[in-house]
């Protein structure tokens, strides 16, 4: 197995130079016309101007995220006719676009993607025809653990296609030895999602995600921060504020599969989990049981477990069986954590939050909501470089 290099930091800010691009092909890196420093500092006053109402005391550096290589995940449309796929996107009219050359993905998915093309060559199987609604193969999505280790996942429309796969199974781990994950997920209706809510498992059944200090399990349906090099980043920066404002008792809500919680844990802390995804807790309980720390991972709504939980005196238990915290870690998805949850947070007296969110559209709305609070500390994390998307990882204080 072949363990492959982080993708250092900032080590160049110059351009991605990429065929797809400037030939109109593919246009997903939107900003690559712009020099990678131009985008940070573009993003910086974006984003310091959306926050400006909360006004935060100190903006630490930028943490960048390569120019490069960087992405851990690809999600490839199959285009093109049985026998001559294409993996990629589809263009306006649907037809394929190969991008097997792609400079963001990790090296590891880049190497795959032509084995994987002449796999689905191999089965026969027709890839989906969007305009006619027909054919089998829609989708094929990759992840890279930093060990190069694979989790491949062949989205196809009907049971015949999952047949087929899995009876090729054996010659696709024979072409893919580090596919340590393999499913198939069944996505029959004709939607423009990216899979649907079955999945069979034909090999594996978790992908271990080897961070610095952390081993997280990745399963087909889990979310992962798709920048390893940022989200480790990411972890140890909320790591080194819980530690500094000395939190024994920590919750981390919207938790996923524990990447801040088991960062943050340690002999002199206990960290809760909550998380909406079954399967993600159940991989976050396996990494805590690796780790042997003190960390409890439940499944259920963020929102309505901080409204039943956060109980207002320090020794009493909330009807989870679970103490008062003194440092909450909130990480929603894109809406934010909305109102009801802002305002429990607003009268909780809790003394630290730390918000990490991938919209400060709705984090400056969300921190609008809770006025009790200063933003002691700020920090963009650049999880998506050449798109106008980010990161940003706020430390509040009760004032
Ligand atoms: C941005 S991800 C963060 C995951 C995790 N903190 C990490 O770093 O990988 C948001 C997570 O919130 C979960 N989620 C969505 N709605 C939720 C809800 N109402 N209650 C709890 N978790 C929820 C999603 O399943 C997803 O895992």
């Amino acid at each position: 197995m072949t363990t492959l290099p982080l993708t250092p930091a900032s080590a160049d800010h110059g351009h991605l130079h990429c065929g797809y691009f400037e030939r109109g092909e593919c246009r997903s890196c939107a900003l690559l016309e712009t020099s990678y420093g131009q985008q940070i500092t573009d993003k910086e006053t974006w984003c310091r101007e959306i926050l400006a109402e909360a006004a935060p005391r100190e903006w630490l550096p930028t943490f960048a995220g390569g120019v490069r290589d960087f992405r851990n995940r690809a999600k490839l449309a199959v285009g093109g006719s049985a026998g001559q796929v294409t993996l990629g996107i589809l263009d306006q009219e649907f037809h394929g676009v190969d991008l097997r050359e792609c400079g963001i993905q990790a090296p590891a998915i880049r190497a795959v993607i032509p084995v994987l093309a002449d796999f689905l060559d191999a089965t026969g199987l027709e890839p989906y025809d969007v305009s006619a609604r027909r054919g089998e193969s829609k989708f094929v999505h990759v992840t890279a653990a930093p060990s190069g280790e694979l989790m491949i996942r062949f989205v196809v429309r009907t049971q015949h296609g999952l047949d087929v796969l899995r009876s090729r199974r054996a010659q696709l781990i024979e072409r893919v030895p580090d596919a340590s994950v393999v499913s198939v997920n069944l996505l029959p209706e004709h939607k423009a999602v990216l899979e649907g809510s079955r999945e069979e498992m034909l090999r594996g059944e978790s992908l271990r995600m080897n961070l610095d200090r952390v081993d997280l399990h990745l399963r087909p349906q889990s979310f992962f921060q798709t920048n390893t090099h940022v989200a480790i980043g990411l972890y140890n920066q909320v790591a080194e504020w819980v530690d500094a404002v000395e939190s024994a008792n920590l919750w981390d809500l919207y938790c996923g599969v524990g990447g801040f919680a088991l960062h943050c844990a340690s002999p002199s802390r206990r960290v809760t989990g909550v998380e909406v995804s079954e399967q993600a807790i159940e991989s976050a309980k396996i990494s805590a049981g690796e780790l042997g720390v003190d960390a409890r991972f439940l499944a259920g709504d963020a929102t309505e477990f901080a409204e039943a939980n956060l109980v207002t005196s320090a020794d009493a238990t909330g009807p989870a069986g679970v103490e008062r915290p003194d440092c909450m870690i909130v990480n929603p998805p894109r809406r934010g954590i909305g109102a009801r949850l802002s305002a429990a947070l607003e009268s909780s007296g809790l003394e630290h939050i730390v918000y990490s969110s991938c919209n400060p559209v709705s984090l400056a709305k969300d921190l609008a909501r809770m006025p009790s609070y200063q933003v002691a500390q700020a920090r963009i994390f650049d999880m998506f470089p050449h798109t106008k998307h980010l990161e940003v990882a706020v430390l509040l204080e009760r004032r």
